[in-house]
Parts: C-alpha cells; sequence; structure tokens
C-alpha cells in the first residue's frame, strides 16, 4: 500500500473507533507479536526517547507513528517499568499539537529538575511549500503523571551554517550547567554535532560544534548522546551517508561511539579513537542511554531501520525496541551486557555439555520461541562451529564462528520471510579468542546476541514460521567442545 501525505499525517483523533479497533485486531493477529520486548500496539515505532529514571520509575518513550507501519505525524509514547523487565504502556506522552510540532514530536531526552521530568524533543514543522522548521521544545512530567507543554521552544532557531536537519537533542547536567548535544548537517551536507547551554532548561546558548577528527562523515548524524563513563569520554550518534567498507556500515544507516578523552566543554574539542560500530546486527538504529541511581550507564536502541519495509506490516505495525543493555570500557571498546534484571525472565533451566566433531546435534529441551541461551565453545579445531536456531525443515537462523578468518558470523539467509535483504543476508565481524561465547535472547521474531560477554552485539529482527523451533549445534571440520544453559521465558 502506498500512504499519501494526507494519510500519513493523520492524526490519531481523526480515526474513528471502528479504525483503531479494526487495526489492534490485525495487530493482535500478528504471528509475530513480541512477547518480552516493548512493541508499539499499533502503528510503527522508532527511536527510543527520554529515557530516564525519575520518582521512582524507569520512563522510556519511544517515537510512534500510530495509524500504520510508516514513518508519519509522531508521538512520543510513554512506558514505565520499575525493574527494566516488566514495562507499563502509559499511554500517550507528547501530541504533536501546536505550530511548533505540527509534523511531529521528534526524538529528544528527558532531565530530572526540581523535582520534575523535563523533556526536551524536536518540534518537526513543514510550510504550506513543505519547507521544514525545527524547533527544540519542552515538556515538563510532573510526579502526577500530568506532561504539560511549554508555550514557546526553547531553541527557536538554526544557527548560522546548517541546514534543516537539526534535531534529536540529548541533555545532560555537569557542575550546575545544563548541556545538550543536537544532530545537525551543516550547509556542506556533511553531519555533525551542535552544543548548547543552559542554566535552566528554559534558555539555552548556542556554544558551537563539537570539534571531532571527523569532518567529513556522512552527510547527517542524527541522535547524538554524550556522557563519561569510567573517566573517558563517549560521544554515541547515528551518521547516515557512510559508505559499506569490508564487514562494516553494511546496514543503510549506522549507530556508533568515538571513545576518548572527557570532552573539552570550552573548546568543545573531543579527542577520540576511530569511530565504532555498536552492533553488528541487521537491525539497530539511534540508541539512547541513561543513568541509573546504582550509577549504572543503560542503553536502548530502536531495532529496526528507516527506509526499510518489515513483514509485520502488512499487519499494521513495525518495529520493537532492544532489551536495555548495561555499558562499561574496556580496551578502548564499549562493552554491552544485557541488565541483570533480565534474569527475572528465565523460568525452566536446561543444560548439556558435550563433544561435536563433524556434525550437527540436537538435544531435549532445546527448542523453542522465545527463550535465553547461553552457549560457550571451546578446545575447538573445527573449520566452524555453531548454533542454528529458529529452525524447521527449511528455516533457519545461524550464527557461528569461523576459525579461519576469526570472526562471528549471523546468517539470515534462511531465516524466514525475507526483509532487507538489498543489504546482504550475513553479518560478520572479527573476535579473537580460545573461548567463545554466544548469549542469545530469542523471542518470536528477532534476536539479540552477546558475544564473549559484550565484546561485540549482534541485533536482528526475523521472522520465521511459528513451527520453526529447533536448535542445532554444529561443528565443521574437527572438533568443538561446549556447554549450553537455556532458559525458558
Ligand atoms: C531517527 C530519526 C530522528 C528523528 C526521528 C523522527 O530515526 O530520524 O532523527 O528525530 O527519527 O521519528
Amino acid at each position: 500500500m502506498v500512504w499519501t501525505k494526507e494519510q500519513r499525517y493523520r492524526r490519531i483523533e481523526e480515526a474513528s473507533r471502528e479504525e483503531l479497533s479494526k487495526l489492534r485486531l490485525e495487530v493482535r493477529s500478528c504471528e509475530w507479536r513480541q512477547t518480552f520486548h516493548i512493541q508499539p500496539e499499533t502503528g510503527l515505532l522508532n527511536d527510543p526517547n527520554g529515557f530516564s529514571y525519575f520518582n521512582g520509575e524507569y520512563h522510556l518513550f519511544y517515537q510512534w507513528f500510530p495509524l500504520g507501519p510508516v514513518h508519519g505525524l509522531k508521538y512520543w509514547y510513554h512506558t514505565k517499568s520499575k525493574d527494566l523487565v516488566h514495562w507499563e504502556n502509559v499511554g500517550i506522552g507528547i501530541k504533536p499539537s501546536n505550530q511548533y510540532d505540527s509534523h511531529g514530536a521528534y526524538s529528544g531526552s528527558a532531565i530530572e529538575h526540581k523535582g520534575k521530568l523535563h523533556l526536551l524533543y524536536t518540534g518537526n514543522t513543514r510550510d504550506e511549500n513543505w519547507i521544514r522548521h525545527p524547533y527544540q521544545c519542552l515538556a515538563i512530567l510532573e510526579k502526577t503523571g500530568v506532561i504539560e507543554k511549554w508555550g514557546q521552544p526553547v531553541i527557536h532557531d538554526v544557527p548560522k551554517g546548517y541546514t534543516d536537519h537539526f534535531r534529536d537533542p540529548k541533555v545532560w547536567k555537569k557542575d550546575n550547567h545544563f548541556y545538550a548535544v543536537i544532530g545537525a548537517q551543516r550547509e556542506n551536507n556533511t553531519g555533525c554535532i551542535v552544543l548548547y547551554r543552559s542554566e535552566d532548561l528554559l534558555s539555552w546558548n548556542f556554544e558551537g560544534e563539537l570539534q571531532t577528527s571527523l569532518p567529513s562523515f556522512g552527510y547527517m548524524w542524527e541522535c547524538p548522546d554524550y556522557f563519561e563513563l569510567q573517566e573517558q569520554g563517549v560521544l554515541v550518534f547515528s551518521p547516515q551517508g557512510l559508505t559499506p567498507n569490508g564487514d562494516e556500515f553494511q546496514n543503510i544507516y549506522q549507530s556508533g561511539y568515538i571513545l576518548g578523552e572527557p570532552l573539552d566543554l570550552k573548546s568543545r574539542t573531543l579527542t577520540h579513537g576511530s569511530f565504532q560500530e555498536l552492533d553488528r546486527g541487521f537491525d539497530f538504529y539511534a540508541p539512547q542511554t541513561m543513568t541509573d541511581p546504582d550509577g549504572r550507564r543503560i542503553l536502548v536502541g530502536w531495532m529496526g531501520l528507516p527506509e526499510i519495509d518489515y513483514p509485520s506490516d502488512k499487519n499494521g505495525w513495525a518495529h520493537c525496541l532492544t532489551l536495555p543493555r548495561e555499558l562499561s570500557i574496556r580496551g578502548g571498546k564499549l562493552i554491552q551486557q544485557p541488565v541483570k534484571e533480565l534474569k527475572e525472565l528465565r523460568k525452566q533451566l536446561y543444560v548439556i555439555r558435550d563433544v561435536i566433531f563433524d556434525e550437527k546435534k540436537s538435544y531435549e529441551h532445546f527448542n523453542g520461541t522465545s527463550y535465553e541461551m547461553v552457549c560457550e565453545f571451546e578446545n575447538f579445531d573445527a573449520d566452524a562451529f555453531g548454533v542454528e536456531f529458529r529452525a524447521g525443515e527449511q528455516e533457519k537462523t545461524v550464527v557461528k564462528y569461523d576459525t579461519a578468518q576469526n570472526k562471528v558470523v549471523l546468517d539470515r539467509t534462511n531465516s524466514g520471510e525475507a526483509v532487507g535483504e538489498a543489504y546482504g543476508t550475513e553479518r560478520k565481524c572479527l573476535v579473537e579468542g580460545s573461548k567463545i561465547k554466544f548469549h542469545l535472547f530469542v523471542d518470536i521474531s528477532s534476536v539479540e546476541i552477546f558475544i564473549n560477554d559484550g565484546e561485540e552485539v549482534f541485533t536482528s529482527r526475523i521472522f520465521p514460521d511459528a513451527e520453526s523451533k529447533e536448535i542445532r549445534f554444529f561443528a565443521e571440520g574437527g572438533r568443538a567442545v561446549f556447554q549450553a544453559s537455556k532458559w525458558d521465558i
């Protein structure tokens, strides 16, 4: 179905009750609804927004177009949780409603100030000639749960030298000042990030551009996030327009980080190493982080990408968020581990230990459509070894280690209904070690695979048949010793 501009920019209030309940039924009947991931009740979900801890709960909003699986008029949808595992759907958080956000309440972030959660977001507007003007806007969540917009944008204009691709404010506080980074495009069509400063979150001063050693790295940098961890500075962003390079940058758009010395706020300089991708899978974009009361830095991403059709579209919905991951730094690299609270989801445990030699084997209880599984391989001399999961007669998703290349490979060539095939059906990355650990979270239509305790992560949607439930362990051209623990979820 081709969506016209009128259909994309319809407000939820314009849809009749019948239309909405029909859409809800279509969504509910979809065979690919997830069981332990945040997903929209209807329509399209994209970026995580306003991820924060406030008033005793985690809050996580997301970009939402309610009326179908397309990027239309965006709302902020509000969810909250006491444990980062069980999320409650609260309802619409921010509606596009006035001349400053008429064409969408775009991405942004949250910070607590004076006992209220301040939500800073981009108001997207278009004039009669469809010319975009972005405003940076504020909405305030009270402890009562009420969210009210500030009457005026807090940043009215795009500074000189930048285009109307100017959005996604991420705010933090340092030494009693507030700072915000905003994703931008220079007039020469290269991407960058700019810095603002404020004393009260209401009046903001444009400080200038962040100085990085990536002066020409794609045409737009979306969803910036700056934080300090283990005394280092980390800048996360989602650059658009990079060219694939070996195993890297295979997806339509990228998400990654640069890491180095803490940002010098005066000169706005970041001294850093090379850009590294956050995730090696097929579906990951626009992540956002927060610090929780224990000081943990936690990241959630969008498990999807713009401009790609997904098989759930025909049931009126698209996308979900990733599981929350705790970040740390080891050897100049961000390490991502599923938050420990996710152990709450574990039900029955099954364990196996075996040696496989040039064969493929299945084991009792090792099957399912939603589970957590940790597989550790060692003492291997095989050319390759790994796991097939969500496997049936025709279908399988494969994660394996290629010992000649020292690469982990995720193969979704036969995962079920195809998605984004134009961008290839394999993803790979270098991983060294005499032990290889795959930690999988498999849901009805997704998999997140943490490699060697979070050195790398492969995040992907898959759309297998409900009957494709098998798990098979294999070694090719030699031996591998392994142990696997699986918990049903
Ligand atoms: C990233 C993004 C953001 C924007 C939002 C709109 O996926 O394009 O830059 O604020 O989505 O939904």
